[in-house]
Parts: structure tokens; C-alpha cells; sequence
């Protein structure tokens, strides 16, 4: 498993990308995001959490004190945010929105937390994922692709990923995948999917 605290701690996190990802740039400017609350799963201390809530109402969930911590302070520097708009410090696999948010949230913003799992993980993050999101809400996801064994990151391949993201459940939309580069020989392909 894993350590991430001790990841960020060390300053070793190569997942970091300047700025945003250019997927998210997309999607933002393009209006998927509405005005409903949007959850990110391990936010880390990634900058996407902070321009959506800059926007409405978003919540980041990490299990990394430090990442929180991080967050907690870029969400305090946003002029008149939402008060819905927090950094918690829990499990993705196990973190529910509460009745006063609703019980679900209205979109998802997936950057890099599948690919952080174990992959004998993924089909409890899904189920979670689906449980959460409110039904005709979006999941913009991106699935990190990578040529070889081992991880993190993990590679999502995509007929995996159009398994475990299946049609009982999930619409995939006709949008073509965005790619977002990552490292020489990793990028990431972003998909957009909506709850059923
Ligand atoms: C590769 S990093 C990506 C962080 C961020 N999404 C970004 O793009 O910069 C993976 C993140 O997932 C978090 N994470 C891993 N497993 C988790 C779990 N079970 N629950 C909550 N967060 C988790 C880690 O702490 C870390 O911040």
C-alpha cells in the first residue's frame, strides 16, 4: 500500500501538473460543470478542487492529512465561497455525502484517484461513485493509460474500463476522448459519462 501522506510529505508527487489539466479546462469552459455540488475524489492537492468551487459548491475528499490541509487553505482563499464547498479527510471507498447535502451530489470530477487504487479496488469505487451521483448527473473521468505493468499509477485499460463502467449503469457519451499528457509514455483519456 501506498503511504500517500508520506508521498506528499517528501515532496514526491509527480502526478502534480502545472496549472489545470487540460481535459478539466475543457469540460469547465464547455459547461459541463453545472451549478450543483461537484465531488472530487482524491483531491489531493490538486488545483481543479479550488476552480470549481470558485464556481458553486464542491467537495474534495483525500485521505491525506496534508493534501486537506493544502485545500483547506486554497478553498479559504476564495472570495465568498459556498458554504457547501469543503476538504474532508476520509476514504473514498467509504465517504457519503451527508442528508444535508442531499445524500448525492449532481457531477464527479475523477483525476487520477482510480488509477491510485488498487485495482482489486475499482469495483467498490464504482459502486461508491454510483451511489453518490445523482441520476442524469455527469462523471468526467479520466482513465490513465500507460504501457506498463504496475503502479501507481495503474493502467485503466478501456474495455476494462467500459466493463467496470457498464451500461447497467452508465451512459457513455459520443464526446471523443480528451487526452491529456502526462509524463513520456503516460497520458490521461477523459470521457464523459452520465449516471443512469
Ligand atoms: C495520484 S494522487 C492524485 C491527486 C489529485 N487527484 C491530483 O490529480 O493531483 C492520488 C490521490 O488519491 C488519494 N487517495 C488514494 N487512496 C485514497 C482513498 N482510499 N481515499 C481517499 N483518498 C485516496 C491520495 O492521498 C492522493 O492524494
Amino acid at each position: 500500500m501506498v503511504d500517500w501522506e508520506a508521498r506528499f510529505q517528501a515532496r514526491n508527487t509527480p502526478w502534480e501538473r502545472e496549472g489545470l489539466n487540460p481535459a478539466f479546462v475543457d469540460w469547465f469552459n464547455g459547461g459541463y460543470f453545472e451549478d450543483g455540488l461537484v465531488y472530487v475524489p482524491g483531491c489531493g492537492r490538486s488545483p481543479e478542487l479550488g476552480a470549481l468551487a470558485a464556481r458553486g459548491p464542491a467537495i474534495g475528499v483525500d485521505l491525506a492529512p496534508s493534501a486537506i490541509a493544502h485545500q483547506e487553505a486554497e478553498l479559504a482563499a476564495i472570495p465568498d465561497p459556498h458554504p457547501a464547498s469543503v476538504a474532508i479527510l476520509h476514504d473514498v471507498l467509504t465517504w457519503t455525502p451527508g442528508p444535508d447535502l442531499g445524500a448525492q451530489v449532481d457531477a464527479v470530477y475523477e483525476q487520477t484517484c482510480l488509477c491510485a487504487l488498487p485495482p482489486e479496488l475499482r469495483e467498490d469505487y464504482e459502486a461508491r461513485i454510483a451511489e453518490i451521483l445523482r441520476p442524469g448527473g455527469p462523471l468526467l473521468i479520466l482513465f490513465m493509460q500507460r504501457a506498463s505493468d504496475g503502479g501507481p499509477p495503474f493502467h485503466c485499460g478501456l474495455d476494462e474500463m467500459r466493463t467496470l463502467f457498464s451500461t447497467d449503469r452508465w451512459d457513455w457519451t459520443d464526446d471523443p476522448p480528451r487526452r491529456s499528457d502526462h509524463s513520456p509514455g503516460i497520458f490521461e483519456l477523459g470521457y464523459r459519462l452520465i449516471r443512469r
